[in-house]
């Protein structure tokens, strides 16, 4: 069934702030209180571009998965785009093992409410219009770093040495030149290392 209208929130924030868990204790919420199917979560990560063929190693700094130029912005941005006008879209499938986009795609049709999860949202002028609100979860870099590092190697496959290594050289230095910064377009400001219940069910949607 097609929605009557679609409402965009951005849940932005360093990596390992807390988006996904916001946006998914968000998501749960809006389902048991509004109905089931009244929202879904679509990723940043889906948007990742295929970099396959050049990658070479565990934390390989020749890649920087942190910078907004490994994302498709452009695709998510028409994404967004099409939700708005309530049609449906096809969202890509990323492997974090191989760096590869699949063939396939999920089929991701528009809700009343649809959350989009990802760290860069906020800086990027082609995503920001389309956001009716925009979260930034802010947490400290040493939780940041602490949670990133048990959720890449029990979840990613990496090696505790190799995340340690791009967080050094990629994902801080990328955090402190494009996401920081864009916490100013946020219209809301989430303490990360906070419970995110209160927040959820304060919101005014
Ligand atoms: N408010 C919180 N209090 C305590 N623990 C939290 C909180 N938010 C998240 N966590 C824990 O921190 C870890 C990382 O959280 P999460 O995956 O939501 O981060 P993220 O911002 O989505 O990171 P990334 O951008 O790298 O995907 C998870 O194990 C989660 O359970
Ligand atoms: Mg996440």
């Amino acid at each position: 069934m097609t929605p009557e209208t679609v409402m965009l929130i951005g849940i932005s924030g360093g990596s390992g702030s807390g988006k996904t868990t916001f946006a998914r204790m968000l998501n749960d919420y809006l389902n048991s209180t509004r109905g089931e199917g009244f929202s879904a979560i679509l990723a940043q990560d889906h948007y990742y571009i295929d970099q396959s063929a050049r990658f070479k190693e565990d934390g390989d700094p020749s890649v920087n998965f942190d910078h907004p130029s490994a994302i498709e912005f452009p695709l998510l941005s028409r994404h967004l785009e099409q939700l708005r006008l309530k049609k449906p879209v096809e969202v890509p499938i990323y492997d974090f093992v191989t760096h590869t986009r699949k063939n396939e795609t999920t089929p991701f049709p528009p809700r009343p409410v649809v959350i989009v999860d990802g760290m860069l949202l906020l800086s990027q002028a082609i995503v920001r219009p389309w956001l009716d609100h925009s979260i930034y979860v802010d947490a400290p870099e040493s939780v940041r770093y602490e949670r990133r590092l048990r959720r890449d190697v029990t979840e990613r496959g990496r090696t505790p040495d190799g995340v340690e290594r791009q967080f050094r050289a990629q994902v801080k230095p990328m955090h402190d030149e494009f996401i920081e910064p864009s916490r100013r377009y946020a219209s809301l400001l989430v303490d990360g290392t906070r419970d995110f219940a209160p927040v959820i069910a304060g919101l005014r949607l």
